[in-house]
């Protein structure tokens, strides 16, 4: 029971606090799909164009990445690394981190495993929740993240949404305002559908970023099965030749 007590502290604890850090509006489920290369190189790419100039992913190498995405080393030189960074350098913002907590408030946190600890749904939905806001700072907010420090910075690709709530009364008599839904102001360069794609595939490399092995294990895991499979034939076999002169009847 006691150590019941304790598993409840360590694994609930953190994860109650994660979800109240919410808004409670409910997510939009976004399915990971770590075998899907094209998908995770689509979120390289956009990863490497519009957050590494904030954020960092220390964990990562870019070669790590060229080789676990199948993408020639040449053209991650080329096209992906826009510092003097080189192959073999771990991925490190631009932008120096004092510099942009001046800027910003807060520092912009290093994404390698924030795959883990936010969960693909919630960084997904927090990709397309960002929302004109004039009365915050930066002049955007984010519907599952109020008042967050980082301007949307997609908006080219998305374009202007501005979100509309509605009023439901609370329990103890008073009224709260609700998400209701967005609204389009202005049009980015992407269609709706399109956008919807690229911060899937965003999250699917970030979700990839903050386990890269896991890639690996699945594709070690085939391996594995197949093996095993492969064996059971021959070790049927085997116990067959052995066992044929045996007279087990008596
Ligand atoms: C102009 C600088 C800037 C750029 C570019 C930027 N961000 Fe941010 N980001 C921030 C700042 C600042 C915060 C901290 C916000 C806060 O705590 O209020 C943040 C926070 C976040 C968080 C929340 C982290 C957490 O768990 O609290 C995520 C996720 C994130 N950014 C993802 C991205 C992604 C993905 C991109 C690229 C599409 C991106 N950011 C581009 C500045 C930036």
């Amino acid at each position: 029971m006691r150590k019941f007590a304790l598993v409840f502290l360590v694994v609930m604890v953190p994860m109650a606090s994660l979800a109240a850090s919410g808004s409670g509006v409910e997510l939009k489920s976004m399915e990971v799909r770590l075998n899907d290369t094209r998908s995770l190189q689509n979120g390289a790419k956009l990863f490497v164009n519009y957050c590494l100039s904030c954020h960092s992913a220390e964990f990562m190498r870019y070669g790590r990445m060229a080789e676990d995405l199948e993408m020639p080393v040449q053209l991650v030189e080329q096209n992906m690394i826009f510092s003097d960074a080189k192959i073999g350098d771990p991925m490190t913002a631009t932008m120096p981190a004092d510099k942009a907590a001046e800027w910003f408030g807060v520092a912009p946190p290093d994404l390698s495993l924030t795959g883990r600890l936010r969960g693909p749904d919630w960084l997904y939905n927090y990709l397309i929740s960002f929302y004109v806001d004039e009365s915050t700072v930066s002049g955007w907010n984010n519907i599952v993240f109020e008042n967050v420090a980082m301007p949307h910075v997609l908006t080219e690709l998305q374009g202007r949404q501005r979100a509309v709530f509605r009023t439901e009364p609370s329990e103890d008599g008073t009224e709260h305002k609700v998400f209701d839904r967005f609204e389009m102001e202005t049009e980015g360069t992407m269609s709706a559908e399109e956008f919807d794609h690229a911060m899937r595939d965003l999250t699917n490399f970030l979700v990839y970023m903050g386990e890269p092995a896991k890639l690996d294990r699945i594709r070690y895991g085939m391996f594995v099965m197949l093996f095993l499979i492969v064996m059971f034939v021959f070790a049927y076999m085997l116990k067959r030749e052995y066992w044929k002169d045996v007279d087990v009847s008596h």
